[in-house]
């Protein structure tokens, strides 16, 4: 039986969630970008993100060979951008896009340089919009829509008064992070803490302090780039904890032939880039797959997560995933139209037979982003884009018994364990308690972080 489930909770897009959005964002005149990155990019439907253009091969900048930012910032839709001379990219892997196809007035100032600082913030007089601010030289260009406001550009001195030219970094600072909703300005040694509200200004030299050429907020973060790398500080003090700097290839893009000599076990624990998939192997260990790479949380050791090269592991599969799941004490390895069928134990063990093509094996067609079975059910669930499949792992054939639109765009990975099932979406994660509540509750769950809240990494 084919039962297709029609009723079906709010959009993303629903007028009701973009009010909560923009109302969080109220309050002072000038609020700032603060949803937190995450959990906006949700917001939005990923057909929407424009097409990149293909570049000439003269055009081309591969930032894994350690690129030197002049700004990066998120956008009006929390979507992180990096910026480089001509050169923008989206997000934390991908390639190169020109400046010039979203941004063309940057470009035609002559006397202008390069940007020096981007920004994300609510004008004074425009609580519903965010605009993204670039600063090139003594001027300030204000974007809405990838359209250039009228005015603009004007002097940085008549926009942000106290504000000097020739900035190397910006970063949005909202209240509670900051004193007050800020934005913090680099130049040189010197830091200056701009209230957005009584455009006071407030000058300190963090001399002890790397001089950063870009700065990001991400995910209630701060992160200062200089050269091809990046330290965390403390948004008030600009105190640094920890190990600084780190390489931004590490953990803020995804570089495949970068990090053969970085410690893989911090490197994929502290990444911000999305998993390719994640499952439990049915011997209650966790595991987390992303490039080349897989993370393994044992849990009767209790001795955290630790990264292995699936190449040595799982040698037919080599790398890039897109779904795993296990069942019956075997693991369901997904790539593109083809299954990998492993035994589990101390080691894994293809079946003999495998791969075979997905749709002999489940009955359904690839490429799939996700798919969890919980506990001893014989139940799969498999997420296609916004669709969710069920199909019962025990009929033969196997085929779909019922499908659910989920509540969100796109996901990377999902999986079902003790604490029920968890939902990946780029950085960030959704827990829900039941296949069902998944499909059909109306309240979507806090997000928790990634990095820190599931691979325990402090950065
Ligand atoms: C940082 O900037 C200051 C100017 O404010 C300069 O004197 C100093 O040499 C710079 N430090 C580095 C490491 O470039
Ligand atoms: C790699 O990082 C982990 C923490 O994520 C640490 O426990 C381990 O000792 C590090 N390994 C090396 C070789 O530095």
């Amino acid at each position: 039986m084919h039962t297709v489930l029609q009723s079906w909770p709010p959009r993303p897009r629903d007028p009701s969630t973009m009010l909560l959005l923009q109302t969080l964002c109220l309050g002072l005149t000038w609020a700032l970008c603060l949803a937190a990155p995450g959990r906006e990019f949700v917001q939005i439907e990923r057909s929407q993100v424009r097409e990149v253009l293909p570049l000439a091969l003269s055009d081309q900048v591969d930032r894994c060979e350690g690129i030197e930012f002049d700004a990066i910032a998120p956008d009006a839709k929390g979507i992180t951008f990096f910026y480089k001379g001509k050169h923008m990219w989206t997000g934390f892997h991908g390639p190169a896009e020109l400046l010039s196809a979203s941004y063309k007035e940057l470009e035609q100032h002559p006397l202008l340089g390069n940007i020096d600082a981007a920004l994300c913030l609510h004008h004074a007089d425009d609580a519903d919009h965010k605009h993204v601010f670039f600063f090139l030289d003594d001027k300030v260009f204000s974007y809405h829509d990838h359209t250039l406001e009228e005015g603009f550009p004007k002097d940085i001195s008549q926009v942000f008064p106290g504000i000097p030219s020739d900035l190397d970094a910006a970063v949005e600072c909202p209240k509670g992070e900051c004193v007050r909703d800020s934005v913090i300005f680099f130049k040189g040694s010197e830091v200056f803490h701009y209230d957005t509200y009584t455009k006071k200004v407030k000058t300190s030299q963090w001399t002890h302090f790397p001089n950063c050429t870009s700065a990001l907020r991400w995910l209630d973060h701060y992160y200062c780039f200089h050269g091809h790398q990046f330290t965390k500080f403390h948004p008030v003090t600009g105190s640094v904890t920890g190990t600084y700097p780190k390489d931004a290839r590490d953990f803020f893009m995804k570089c495949p032939n970068f990090g053969r000599l970085s410690n893989h076990t911090e490197r994929e624990r502290c990444s911000h880039v999305h998993l390719d998939a994640t499952a439990s192997d049915g011997l209650e260990r966790a595991l987390a797959f992303r490039g080349d790479y897989f993370l393994r949380e044992d849990e009767r050791t209790g001795d955290g997560w630790h990264a292995f090269p699936i190449a040595e592991y799982f040698k037919e599969v080599k790398s890039d995933l897109e779904a795993v799941f296990s069942y019956a004490s075997q693991l369901y390895l997904i790539k593109g139209d083809q299954v990998f069928l492993y035994s589990s134990g101390d080691k894994y063990e293809l079946v003999e037979g495998y791969p075979k093509p997905l749709k002999e094996v489940l009955g359904i067609e690839g490429p799939l982003d996700a798919a969890f079975v919980c506990g001893e059910y014989s139940v799969l669930h498999v997420v296609k884009g916004q669709q969710m499949f069920d199909i019962e792992l025990t009929a033969v054939p196997r085929a779909v018994v019922k499908e659910a639109k989920l509540p969100f765009a796109k996901l990377d990975a999902a999986m079902c364990g003790p604490d029920g099932i968890k939902v990946f979406v780029d950085a960030e994660y959704f827990q829900y308690a039941t296949p069902m509540l998944l499909a059909y509750s109306r309240i979507r769950p806090e997000p928790h972080k990634m990095s820190l809240d599931m691979f325990g990494c402090d950065h």
